[in-house]
């Protein structure tokens, strides 16, 4: 890309911000969108200047673990309180003392932190979740069936760990640099959240949803419920998935599936490009007893990405490039060519595709899996020109 200081790079699925902190650190603004509130919010952290010096995070950190180490919060009594004021996800994570300490953390930083220093506090705090859980709770899957031995045991000491980490990464950012980018937190297939005000991109690096990968929103719900941003299923639906991309079954319904067919039939030969897939999909759901809906995901997805396409082609100057990683997939064994699928798209949308080159070989963790498929998966970047 020719790009100079002033230049301006896109990512209309910016997630927590790492295209956003390279622009950064090479002198670039950024301008992303991020559907999961809060993962926006986490990006924004990264990317804008610090409300204060970090010595001050870490005093505020410091004080908050005295108060709660003083209280010795891990009492019976608490810990039988907390089995039936938090969610059962929650409860089932932790052992009762570090869950009584994580609770303790929790309410004293609602409580009684520094307004400023809040959202810092709560993700060093939120980050610690997963270092102490004594089930499996690895990304992006949950199991509080699965017991493991936690990977640290004190959950004090890791949060003091977490935001020494924090107070680290502040130290060494230039606050010149960081007032040059944002994140939005919203749905980059709409329009207007495309609110770009003084110029046009001349640049984007993205990397969408996977198509049938994972739900970013069921990923995080530990956190959701630890932090009390929902306590069920349909309130996390409701509050952070709302705008998000369909990209698996469980996001999936048939009025949207159907909307999108008849949306992506009007673009170009798109539609009978895709026609093929959805049917040879129905068929390996007609062929199982509780056949997932994979034909339905597939148009949801492709016409999201369609609109992301267009609104991405106004967005960007004459010229730019732009980059997207992005996996291929194989569900039911019917192989999707995500990445060559969605650089037709981007013809439509006013891109040529410049390149199509696989960055890495993936899924070989599934490989054990007796009913799974033997088709290699791939991570791909494709390389799209504005015309
Ligand atoms: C592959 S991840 C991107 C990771 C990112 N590069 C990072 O640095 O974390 C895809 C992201 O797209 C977000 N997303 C899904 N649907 C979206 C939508 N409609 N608009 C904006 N972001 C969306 C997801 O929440 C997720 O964070």
């Amino acid at each position: 890309m020719n790009l100079s200081p002033d230049s301006l790079i896109l990512d209309p699925f910016a997630g927590s911000g790492v295209i956003g902190t390279g622009c950064q650190s090479a002198h670039l603004r950024f301008f992303g969108i991020e559907a999961h509130p809060l993962v926006a919010e986490l990006a924004n952290l990264k990317l804008r200047p610090a409300p204060g010096p970090p010595t001050e995070l870490r005093n505020e950190a410091t004080r908050i673990a005295d108060i709660v180490r003083t209280k010795a919060v891990a009492t019976k009594r608490r810990i039988e309180r907390l089995q039936s004021t938090e969610t059962d996800l929650v409860v089932r994570s932790f052992t009762g003392p570090v869950l009584a300490e994580l609770t303790a953390l929790r309410d004293e930083i609602k409580q009684g932190s520094r307004v400023k220093w809040e959202p810092y506090l709560r993700w060093a705090l939120l980050a610690t979740l997963r270092d102490v859980a004594a089930v499996k709770v690895g990304w992006p899957y949950q199991r509080p069936a699965a017991a493991r031995k936690p990977i640290h045991s004190d959950p004090i000491s890791r949060f003091l760990v977490r935001v020494h980490w924090i107070s680290e990464d502040i130290a060494i950012r230039s606050d010149a640099d960081a007032g040059l980018s944002r994140v939005v937190a919203g749905d980059s297939r709409n329009p207007d959240t495309w609110s770009l005000e003084e110029q046009l991109g001349q640049g984007c690096i993205s990397s969408p949803p996977y198509l049938n990968n994972f739900d970013y929103a069921d990923a995080t719900r530990l956190e959701l419920y630890f932090w009390g941003y929902a306590s069920s299923w349909a309130e996390m639906c409701a509050t952070v998935r709302v705008d998000m991309v369909t990209a698996t079954t469980q996001q999936s319904s048939a009025p949207a599936a159907q909307a999108a067919v008849q949306q992506l039939l009007q673009v170009g030969t798109f539609g009978d490009h895709l026609t093929s897939l959805i049917a040879a999909l129905k068929d390996e759901r007609a062929a199982r007893p509780r056949g997932k809906e994979y034909d339905q995901v597939l148009p949801d997805y492709f016409a999201a990405m369609a609109q992301v396409l267009k609104n991405l082609a106004a967005a960007l100057e004459p010229d730019a490039l732009s980059i997207w990683l992005i996996g291929d997939s194989a569900p039911y064994g019917v192989y999707v060519d995500t990445p060559a699928l969605i650089g037709k798209l981007a013809e439509e949308y006013g891109f040529t595709v410049e390149k199509d080159v696989t960055m890495r070989k993936r899924g070989a963790r599934w490989a054990q899996n007796q009913t799974r498929h033997n088709i290699e998966l791939t991570e791909r970047a494709m390389l799209f020109r504005r015309t």
